[in-house]
């Protein structure tokens, strides 16, 4: 059996490091990547330039085997039609229904009877207990789509915006950590370690293995991405990112894709994030998930200035994504390995300090 053309809907340095992955394990591969986002790739991919219609996806995947995503903008209107048309999507585009959608998604939780945080759907009259947190229920990443709120004044504009919104009670989280989960067509699924991520006016911008959750919360947080995935019926990589607060674990959101949280396991595990992926979708056994090495990888946000003069410190490595610089825009990250997270730490910010970076 040759393994299938895996199609990919996206082309930023998710798909790249995908593409990376797809290269080592020599399977075929193709992006659909968005007017604007072709230089990301580079030269060296299969990429088609396109918008999200369904027009675009039909034409892109009349010459792939398994569709798969870098991110969850495509309508899922689309991903329906294409789906009953007989295209194969990993994950299906039910599953992407719910992971596209924060209500959706609390919905699952709440079926599954997982502690989240207090939550209402915005409407003109909703009371609710400030300060709070307010969520873009769809399309937000990165913080883009996450305000503090302090006075119900702070409501209006979100209110009568055109994207709906939900409130969501504000928790004093002692730490944040992410489990990545890895599921076969069959129903097979593994985690990979939790790793404790922070984040910085709601974007991550350091991740740590080993977590330092202690195991009991671990073995929790491992059980409740393993049942999320299970009740999905997802195929590929889910990320589960979670609250801890005083002892307690709370779920946030998930992410139905590679995540930044697992940027690491290309150094740090024995299988990286984007292998696992590909060979989920491809129907190709999984690699093991376990990590061989405290890491950190801290994320590169701005604009990059030349590499020139560049020295990398052992065990640490650079990845740039050849995206064009913006504020709070990710694009590259920084990857420490050490004996401890507090050595790997120093040294991946070591490693930072010396790139020209224009935050
Ligand atoms: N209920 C909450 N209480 C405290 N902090 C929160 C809460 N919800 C989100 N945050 C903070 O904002 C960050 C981004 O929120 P999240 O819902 O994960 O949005 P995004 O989709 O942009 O990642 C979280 O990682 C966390 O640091
Ligand atoms: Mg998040």
């Amino acid at each position: 059996m040759t393994a299938p053309r895996i199609g990919v809907i996206g082309g930023g340095q998710l798909a790249r490091m995908l593409f990376g992955a797809a290269l080592d394990l020599d399977l075929a591969i193709s992006f659909l990547v968005r007017p604007g986002d072709e230089g990301i790739l580079g030269r060296a991919a299969d990429v088609t330039v396109d918008d999200l219609s369904l027009g675009s996806l039909e034409r892109f995947a009349s010459h792939v085997d398994v569709l798969t995503f870098e991110h969850e903008l495509t309508p899922i209107d689309t991903l329906k039609a294409l789906e009953n048309q007989g295209v194969c999507l990993r994950p299906s585009a039910e599953t992407m229904a719910i992971a596209a959608n924060k209500l959706a998604q609390r919905e699952l939780f709440q079926r599954l009877k997982l502690p989240i945080p207090r939550f209402v759907r915005l409407n003109a009259d909703t009371v609710f207990d400030l300060p709070c947190i307010a969520k873009a229920i769809t399309g937000g990443y990165d913080g883009r789509g996450v305000r503090w709120i302090n006075e119900a004044s702070d409501l209006g504009p979100l209110v009568e915006s055109d994207t709906p919104w939900l409130l969501e009670e504000l928790l004093e989280v002692d730490k944040e950590i992410a489990v990545l989960t890895v599921s076969t067509p069959d129903g097979d699924i593994t985690t990979y370690p939790p790793v404790r991520t922070i984040q910085r006016d709601g974007i991550c911008v350091e991740v740590q293995w080993p977590s330092g959750a202690g195991e009991e919360l671990e073995g929790r947080a491992q059980a409740i991405a393993t049942a999320i995935a299970r009740e999905s019926g997802y195929v590929g990589v889910l990320a589960v990112e979670l609250f801890v607060v005083a002892g307690k674990l709370y779920v946030n959101e998930i992410a139905p894709r590679v995540h930044n949280s697992g940027h690491m396991t290309i150094e740090a595990a024995s299988t990286s994030q984007f292998e696992n992926h590909l060979r989920a979708v491809a129907g190709l056994p999984l690699g093991p998930t376990n990590f061989t090495t405290p890491a950190v990888m801290v994320n590169l946000l701005g604009e990059l200035g030349s590499l020139e003069g560049y020295e990398p410190p052992p065990n640490t490595r650079l990845h740039r994504y050849g995206k064009e610089g913006r504020p709070e825009r990710k694009v590259g990250h920084i990857t420490a390995t050490a004996a401890t997270v507090a050595e790997a730490s120093q040294l991946a910010h070591r490693a930072r300090d010396r790139i020209c970076i224009h935050e």
